[in-house]
């Protein structure tokens, strides 16, 4: 099968996921909410509204449009903030070594993030360039669980559904690779990423011939 790569960013390519739980966590001291890291877990994959309204439900709290907008403008400039100090270091393992293997293959790789930080990110550290596709918070209507980015980076890539291969560090976006009968392969805890086809810790564990043999059994 002609494979195509779809990697979700925060999480899997970057180590941004503690970025976003230490601004989310902030935000929601705000409201007299404290954040913990499993009820954190339902806000990986979930764009920025989406999260700041599960926020405010667990909180049981209700806010004015304008205080609303003003949390979530605040929670992202809390978020650049830790992103500007960012390096090639924070890269995660494995991850960029597995995506040159398979370009020199000839496999396409897009990138399928709810963020809309995405290619501000991809720059800062350096590999924007890797990607053929690039499918962000900035280009869906629809969030994760809906496979909608996975389907836009299937289509930009000119790969059938049925041939993409999602990388994903949350239940959202597994769930949403899952939805559109993509194989997914889960970055993370055996636990919160039940629903994969495959988990692993991080890419230093995972060969592309693995990948490629159970894509094409699929
Ligand atoms: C990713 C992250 C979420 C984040 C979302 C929107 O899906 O896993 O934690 O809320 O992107 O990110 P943004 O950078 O646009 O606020
Ligand atoms: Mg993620």
């Amino acid at each position: 099968k002609n494979l195509g790569l779809i990697f979700d960013l925060d999480g899997v390519i970057v180590d941004t996921a503690k970025f976003h739980f230490l601004a989310w966590k902030k935000a929601a001291k705000e409201v007299g909410f404290e954040l913990t890291e499993e009820l954190n877990e339902k806000l990986k994959g979930v764009s920025r509204v989406d999260s700041l309204n599960k926020i405010l439900g667990w909180a049981g709290a209700t806010v004015s449009e304008e205080k609303f907008n003003e949390m979530a403008t605040n929670k992202n400039a809390d978020y650049l903030t830790y992103v500007d100090k960012m390096t090639a270091d924070d890269i995660l393992p494995g991850v960029e070594a597995f995506i040159r293997k398979a370009k020199s293959k000839g496999y396409p790789i897009a990138l399928g993030s709810a963020s809309k930080n995405a290619p501000k990110i991809l720059k800062h550290v350096g590999i924007y360039d890797l990607f053929d596709a690039i499918v962000d918070g900035n280009s869906v209507s629809k969030a994760k669980p809906d496979p909608e980015v996975f389907v836009i980076a299937a289509q930009k890539l000119n790969v059938p559904v049925a041939n993409c291969v999602v990388f994903e560090d949350s239940e959202a976006g597994v769930e949403a690779a899952n939805n559109t009968h993509m194989l997914s392969i889960g970055l993370g805890s055996e636990d919160v990423l039940s629903e994969a086809d495959h988990v692993f810790p991080d890419f230093t564990k995972i060969t592309l011939e693995f990948i490629e043999q159970q894509a094409n059994k699929k």
